[in-house]
């Protein structure tokens, strides 16, 4: 933007309105002096007649260089202006499709152009968080549907008085386990949206990550050992300025999804390191890893790339983790290959 508004010309003063006066008033002078000497000629020297006569051509021409010049900043002026005016009142009465063509597409930029290219950006990124709005919904409603379905469903049955006692645990234990995937869902639809439409107040303070990071993987030490899975960790102490809140964010949902995507009797390997100013965090398994064109989409809300655990989430652990870094400030990166397994690999400054 910096380098369009160097280029922007203006319209007030630009050498070519300079130039367009000069050459009018330069005319005018010239073909008056003309006509003067002309009359003054062909009437024998009558002055009086000459200069009346001049007089009225200059008043002439004046006039008619005033309607041109009015008629040249109505063009340049009003007209861009009427047309951004009908734009804006399109777009306040909700139509997002509104586009405008620029004023001088074949370069000179001015200030009508650039509020032009801003208006376009506005109703494209207007019209995109719309449509983000709408897909959101529908992924909440469609997501929320069947666990409430299920629930309805095993409810109904339970009411069934001759249901037998195996029967009636059975049921129990999935309406427990269901009610607990939709607290889930609705907690992470909570705080996506609070990080996401509110202004964030992180309470950073000092705390040693390392400590941090095997205190929240001893949480997953029972889903660890159900799955027979080999857990490694190397992990160094080290000083961070942080939200532990927002930590324990990232550290939960790389574990978990490290739990869910290996296989039984896999291998989990955890480790942090401070390599010079940052702390890096290495979530690796050597579960079904994913293809390139599944790990460019795992951090987009709701997106799940293997459908065989679709059931067991919804698509939006790494969208949290990602805004998460986002705000707290570090980077994440993915490295994986299909049935090799995964890394995830976390940036954060530490202190010195
Ligand atoms: N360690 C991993 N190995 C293989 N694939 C993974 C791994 N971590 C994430 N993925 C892929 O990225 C997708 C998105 O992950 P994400 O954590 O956002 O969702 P989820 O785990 O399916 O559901 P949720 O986190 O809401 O419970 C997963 O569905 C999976 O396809
Ligand atoms: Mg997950």
């Amino acid at each position: 933007m910096r380098k369009k508004k160097s280029k922007v010309q203006n319209s007030k003063y630009s050498i070519k309105t300079y130039f367009s006066i000069s050459i009018m008033v330069s005319i005018v002078a010239a073909s008056s002096i003309f006509l003067y000497a002309f009359l003054d000629f062909i009437s024998n020297h009558n002055r009086l007649l000459s200069a009346i006569v001049g007089v009225v051509y200059i008043a002439v021409m004046t006039f008619i260089c005033m309607v041109l010049d009015a008629r040249t900043k109505h063009l340049e002026l009003k007209l861009p202006l009427r047309t951004i005016l009908d734009a804006t009142e399109r777009i306040t009465n909700g139509d997002l499709s509104v586009r405008l063509e620029p004023i001088h597409p074949w370069g000179k930029f001015d200030e009508y152009d650039i509020i032009i290219e801003n208006l376009n950006k506005m109703v494209i990124s207007l019209s995109n968080n719309s449509v983000l709005k709408s897909d959101f919904i529908s992924n909440v409603s469609h997501e929320i549907k069947t666990p409430i379905a299920i629930i309805q469903n095993y409810a109904t049955a339970l009411t069934n008085e001759n249901i037998p006692q195996e029967k009636k645990k059975e049921y129990l234990s999935t309406l427990i386990e269901t009610s607990k995937k939709l607290s889930n869902l609705v907690s992470n639809i909570l705080k996506l949206n609070k990080l996401e439409n509110q202004d964030i107040i992180i309470e950073k303070k000092e705390f040693e990550l390392g400590e941090y990071v095997r205190e929240n993987v001893l949480k997953f030490e029972e889903l660890i050992e159900n799955k027979n899975i080999e857990l490694d960790c190397d992990i160094d102490d080290m000083k961070i300025l942080s939200d532990e809140s927002y930590i324990e964010i990232i550290l939960n949902n790389l574990i978990s999804n490290a739990i869910k995507f290996t296989n039984e009797k896999g291998h989990i390997f955890i480790s942090l390191k401070k390599v010079e100013d940052y702390a890096i965090l290495k979530v690796s398994d050597d579960g079904i890893g994913m293809s390139q064109a599944v790990g460019k989409r795992i951090f987009e809300k709701f997106y799940q790339g293997d459908t065989s655990h679709s059931q067991e989430g919804n698509g939006l652990g790494l969208a949290l983790v990602k805004k998460v870094i986002e705000i707290i400030g570090g980077e994440i990166s993915v490295e994986s290959e299909p049935l090799k397994g995964t890394t995830f690999i976390v940036k954060l400054e530490t202190l010195n």
